[in-house]
């Protein structure tokens, strides 16, 4: 089976975005990143760019009905056009539980979800880097210890759901970009 929906979690810093932009050039879906999505909306000042601003600056999660809301309607058009590759999303179980509502609506299922599992010390190492060369507002050293918590606690226990689904497959998420993504790949060719 060729996976079409899937899923990519990992802590802040992991490497998500950087692997969810090469799955989806691969399997010709969408990449969809609920915090690009929400950056994009902040860069255009709109008002829900401006609601979700105060959340993210302190590295805490953006209120579910606005989050839900956005994906959402993005979600409908991509499983229309054949599938998706969400980023960012779920991330508590709030949202586990409203995705599937959109999908079984939808009348269509999760074909896998991919954990990507790097060391804390990794991930700090990899955001204080980004930090320098991009500057993004959510990067600074108190907002990443409080982003990395938020994630202990309301994203991290999402990963047991989707194991009880039979639909995680967790991949080490250490090394180079290219190391990773052999792994990745393998995961994906497997499914
Ligand atoms: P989001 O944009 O999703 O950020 P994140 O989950 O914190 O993840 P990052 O973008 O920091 O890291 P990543 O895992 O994508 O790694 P990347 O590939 O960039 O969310 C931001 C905020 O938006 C949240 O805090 C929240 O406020 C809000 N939000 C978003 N979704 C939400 C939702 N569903 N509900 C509520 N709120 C939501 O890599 C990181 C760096 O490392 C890069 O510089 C990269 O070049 C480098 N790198 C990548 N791989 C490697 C490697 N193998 N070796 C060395 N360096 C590497």
């Amino acid at each position: 089976m060729t996976m079409k929906r899937v899923v990519i979690l990992g802590a802040p810093g992991a490497g998500k975005g950087t692997q969810a932009k090469k799955i989806a050039e691969y399997l010709g879906i969408p990449h969809m990143s609920t915090g690009a999505m929400l950056r994009s909306q902040i860069d255009n000042g709109t008002e829900l760019g401006n609601k979700a601003k105060e959340y993210m600056v302190a590295g805490n999660l953006v209120p579910d009905e606005v989050v839900n809301d956005i994906v959402a309607t993005s979600l409908k058009e991509a499983v229309r056009d054949g599938g998706f590759l969400l980023d960012g999303y779920p991330r508590n179980l709030d949202q586990v539980h409203n995705l599937g509502y959109i999908l079984h609506d939808l009348g269509v299922e999760i074909d896998g979800v991919l954990e990507l599992k790097v060391n804390f010390d990794e991930v700090v190492e990899r955001i204080k880097k980004r930090a320098q060369i991009e500057g993004r507002a959510d990067d600074s050293d108190e907002t990443v210890r409080n982003r990395l918590e938020v994630y202990k606690r309301e994203t991290a226990p999402i990963t047991a759901f989707y194991q009880t689904a039979g639909k995680l497959t967790v991949i080490d998420g250490m090394g180079t970009v290219d190391e990773v993504w052999k792994r990745v790949k393998a995961a994906v060719d497997a499914a």
